[in-house]
């Protein structure tokens, strides 16, 4: 099967060029200039389909490297499945996402990882890898950090929040950063004092302080950027490379910027909630409306300033990926848990399918340029998780994972218009976007064409992945 798609501009992270690209079974087999006679007079004529992208932005598939499907949190688990999470992703042109297994305290990291490729397997509309979230740092699961690295799963999440849940201190992250040093393996960090936390929660909640606004306020800036500092320091003292997940307060990024400037490998992930939503406007809403945005690191206040900040970062470079950290619940049965106490809310928004469509929007206002739309939401993942040349590029021997992007489209978010996440209501209700996701290709197979899915479960394919090509 071989597909051309002409006429358009492939966008990548480096420039702009008018360029065909012919895509031979799952690859991408040649990149030429619109007309050239180089594979043959008349290409067009000479392949299975044709697709015309005249006029629109030809860009690689996103690649998600934050996502939750059916993470088990709060009481309940995330509300999509690997079939309806990434059926989600494609409509919204990811072609990949990296989902993280789950070791809690007390299993054994090999039966977590186990649990996942069984949800995992033969379910997914677009490919995936995982990452491992180690829940318990001791001898075992150091040593299996090791299998892990060689298995293709080279990335590992610690959290310094949620005690008796996911927390590790500070000699367990130091020992985990010790063995990634050895092994090659990218840190990655949830960064809030989780047990600062925890006391101005039971304060709060014993001053009466129920509502959602309340985990907003119980999580102020200087628990996440204390985190991110100390995080910084045991990284520097180790060695290891680190990833600071889901980043929302200015500080903690001036912080890690000041790092970076000093040339430690210290890389910083924010998600679309943070540039855009705000603790006043989202997290406030009146009643229990705002628990659709409880996540953790909360929203910020935009009276501080933190989403113009973010922006600023995202060009500066100290910011390197835009990930969604989807993980959605719904509020009936789910964010209700938390009704009357606010720290039972399960933590989690759902974004898999809008992470393109809301960056774009920074280039409409120009606060990043189309090239670093690209690089932010898939070149440079791609690159950091071990994918890079087969994702998050366009170029001959790459996946054909493809996006066709309509600047001159548009697409109404909203539950009832445009959603397919398993969820009862959209975070992002309302949100006009400039520009549409017209057409998805994942390794060769159309899977979204005018408004259609034409994709599947199953069609996804695991993604053993390789060291993150930032360290090496
Ligand atoms: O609120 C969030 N972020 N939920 C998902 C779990 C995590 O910490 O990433
Ligand atoms: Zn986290
Ligand atoms: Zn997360």
């Amino acid at each position: 099967m071989t597909t051309l798609i002409s006429g358009g501009t492939i966008v990548s992270a480096t420039g702009q060029v008018k360029a065909d690209v012919l895509v031979d079974g799952e690859t991408i087999a040649a990149v030429v200039a619109p007309g050239s006679t180089a594979l043959g007079s008349d290409l067009a004529s000479t392949v299975d389909t044709v697709i015309d992208a005249t006029g629109k932005y030809v860009i690689p598939g996103g690649v998600d490297g934050h996502t939750h499907m059916e993470l088990p949190f709060g009481g309940t688990n995330a509300s999509d499945t690997f079939e309806t999470g990434t059926t989600a992703a494609a409509w919204g042109g990811t072609t990949t996402i990296i989902d993280f297994a789950v070791q809690r305290t007390g299993e054994r990291v090999q039966d977590g990882l186990a649990a996942w490729h069984e949800k995992a397997a033969g379910n997914c509309a677009i490919d995936y890898g995982f990452h491992q979230i180690l829940g318990g740092v001791d001898d075992d699961s150091l040593k299996a950090m090791d299998e892990l690295v060689a298995d293709g799963i080279t990335s590992v999440k610690l959290f310094m929040a949620y005690p008796g849940v996911f927390y590790s201190d500070d000699g367990q992250i130091l020992r985990a950063m010790q063995q990634a040093r050895e092994n090659g393996a990218l840190i990655m960090m949830h960064a809030e004092n989780g047990m600062a936390i925890d006391v101005l929660v039971a304060q709060a909640l014993a001053r009466g302080e129920t509502d959602p606004i309340n985990h907003g306020l119980t999580r102020p800036w200087e628990t996440e950027e204390e985190a991110t500092h100390r995080a910084i320091m045991l990284a520097r003292l180790t060695g290891a490379p680190l990833y600071i997940v889901h980043m929302s307060a200015k500080q903690a990024v001036a912080t890690l910027a000041e790092a970076r400037d000093q040339g430690y490998n210290v890389f910083g992930e924010t998600c679309p909630q943070y540039l855009y939503l705000s603790l006043e406007e989202q997290l406030g809403a009146p009643g229990f409306e705002g628990a659709k945005w409880v996540c953790s690191t909360p929203l910020r206040s935009r009276a501080e300033g933190h989403q113009d900040e973010l922006w600023r970062y995202l060009r500066t470079g100290d910011l390197s990926v835009v990930s969604t950290d989807h993980c959605p619940f719904c509020m009936k049965e789910q964010k209700e848990l938390g009704v009357g106490d606010f720290s039972k809310i399960p933590n989690g928004i759902g974004s898999v399918e809008h992470r393109l469509d809301l960056l774009y929007q920074g280039v409409v206002m120009g606060e990043i340029t189309l090239e670093r739309w690209v690089e932010l939401c898939s070149t440079t993942p791609a690159r950091m998780f071990g994918l890079y040349g087969r994702k998050g590029v366009i170029e001959p021997g790459a996946d054909a994972d493809i996006v066709v992007y309509d600047p001159q489209g548009h697409t109404s978010i909203g539950y009832e218009k445009t959603h397919h996440m398993n969820m009862d209501h959209s975070a992002w209700e309302g949100f006009e976007i400039d520009g549409h996701v017209d057409v998805v290709m994942s390794r060769g197979s159309v899977v979204v064409s005018e408004g259609e899915f034409r994709g599947g479960k199953g069609h996804g394919k695991y993604l053993k992945r390789g060291l993150s090509q930032y360290l090496h």
